[in-house]
């Protein structure tokens, strides 16, 4: 496919600029923090994007400003797209400084003040909580001690809740200090430039809507396959696992941008209305259309009991009653230590009425049409449809158009998801957050599943999950692994 594209003509200069900010960071020395917190603010840094600004790292680490300085460029060095210089360093250097958590609410206060006095005008407050579910409200509570709530903004991280009761419990909490215009509930699946790009796609064009809808769309799939295991986060995935850890935020997430209605318009509140009826639409996840899974050797693993009930796998199919997906069903499925990683929504058309093609011509041998997103940050878009086999005859090949983002010569330009979701909750613009609203809802779906879940069922490492992921998904079949590779 020939690609042509528009020079860029929304560089950072011509958007609007950022108020100064002083961003306090809980967490500071933890694994999402050094994996792509610190490095995500140097490549903000890097791309004009960051504000003038002081960072301010707390954790319960006893270090001091140097000492974080040097975590923080280790951190960087190891994580960070590229090499990092030494002039760009000295001078993001500057804007970090330390202090611990145990020193309390007083020196949080002291240190963000000192902070603000460095910046021009009346900075605004970024407090990220990269801290265990367990740990926020007590940092939420520190924050109101220490009088920083107002000009503020918070990330949170997921897991918002484990069920309907504790996401009201949390949601009500944090009511209690900070407002829901305030409070910035992250979802880095939805910061993925090709998640984005799924509202381009439908909305953008007149080709793709008209056909969005269950008079030609027979079944979709979100298929999210991992190779990782669980390694450092054993303690975490044991009470969370696989619905939890995936489902309830990312999946579900990606699910409302590809079945939402069209918003009125590409704002925060029209955007967040459109998925929450998508929440609202969605009908209570049924046990028998789920299958659970955990890797033969997870009850090995240290920190997790014999007799771990915990999945580390799911595959579920669920529905969503309204106008346009009524008898439509969702294919959902993501687990650790599965035979290849792919992030991708798998749309298959629904067939023709007709065959006129001779038998063994090939037709329908390879299932239907599909419209194809791969989530990859190297993202990718594909149509297969049925053509002809040049010669003699009438014998059909799947053939397919494709897009790949690095054609565009672009890929530069992409921003990580935590990167993009932190400058967006810098301009308070909560279009790609999620709402209590809609949190609460999907855990309300989620209630007959996690009061009687299926058993867990075994599956080898290194596979597709166990069998009973056929039978769920039958008379359709996965469409992982690919019969046909993406063309290089
Ligand atoms: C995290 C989950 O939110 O997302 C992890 O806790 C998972 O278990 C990860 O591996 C996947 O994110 P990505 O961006 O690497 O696909």
């Amino acid at each position: 496919m020939t690609l042509q594209t528009e020079p860029n003509d929304i560089a950072p200069s011509l958007m609007s600029p950022l108020d100064p900010h002083v961003i306090v960071l809980f967490g500071a020395t933890g694994d999402l923090a050094r994996r792509k917190l610190l490095p995500g603010l140097l490549h903000l840094a890097r791309a004009g994007l960051l504000p003038e600004c002081r960072i301010i790292g707390t954790s319960l680490d006893d270090l001091d400003t140097d000492a974080f300085q040097k975590v923080a460029r280790g951190a960087c060095e190891e994580f960070a797209v590229g090499e990092v210089t030494t002039t760009e360093w000295a001078e993001f250097e500057t804007r970090l400084v330390f202090v611990r958590q145990s020193d309390g609410a007083d020196a949080l206060r002291a240190v963000v003040a000192d902070a603000e006095r460095s910046l021009p005008g009346e900075p605004r407050r970024l407090h990220y909580l990269s801290v265990p579910p367990n740990a926020a409200l007590a940092v939420v509570r520190t924050l109101g001690e220490a009088g920083l709530v107002e000009r503020a903004r918070i990330i949170m991280e997921k897991p918002f809740g484990t069920d309907l009761a504790s996401a009201r419990k949390l949601n009500a909490a944090l009511h209690e200090t900070f407002a829901e215009e305030q409070i910035f509930r992250i979802d880095h699946f939805l910061g993925k430039e090709a998640a984005q790009n799924i509202l381009a796609f439908r909305f953008a064009n007149g080709l793709f809507e008209p056909i969005w809808n269950r008079d030609h769309i027979d079944h979709v799939q979100i298929d999210v396959p991992e190779t990782l295991s669980i390694d450092t986060r054993l303690e975490f995935y044991e009470q969370t696992g696989a619905f939890k850890d995936m489902v309830v935020t990312h999946l579900f997430q990606v699910l409302a941008f590809m079945a939402m209605e069209p918003p009125t318009a590409l704002e925060p509140l029209a955007i967040s209305e459109e998925k929450n009826k998508v929440f609202r639409s969605m009908m209570a996840l049924d046990p028998a259309k789920v299958v659970r899974g955990q890797y033969t050797g997870y009850r090995d693993e240290p920190a997790i009991s014999d007799d771990s009930e915990t999945e580390t796998f799911i595959a579920l199919k669920c529905a969503i009653d309204n106008w346009r997906w009524a008898g439509v069903p969702f294919f959902l499925r993501t687990g650790k230590r599965m035979a290849e990683g792919a992030r991708i929504i798998s749309i298959a058309f629904r067939e023709p009425p007709k065959s006129m093609f001779p038998i063994g011509s090939g037709v329908g041998a390879q299932g239907p049409d599909h419209l194809t997103f791969d989530l990859a940050d190297a993202s990718k878009l594909s149509l297969s449809f049925y053509g002809k086999r040049p010669g003699p005859g009438m014998k059909l090949d799947k053939l397919s158009l494709q897009f790949a983002l690095h054609e565009t010569g672009r890929q530069s330009d992409v921003l990580e998801a935590y990167e993009r979701l932190i400058h967006d909750a810098m301009s308070g613009d909560h279009t790609l957050f999620t709402t209590a609203e809609g949190i609460e809802r999907l855990w309300e779906i989620s209630t007959p599943l996690l009061t009687n879940p299926p058993p867990v069922r075994a599956y080898q490492s290194g596979s597709w999950g166990p069998n009973a992921i056929h039978q769920l998904v039958a008379p359709h079949a996965w469409r992982l692994p690919f019969e046909r590779a993406w063309r290089e």
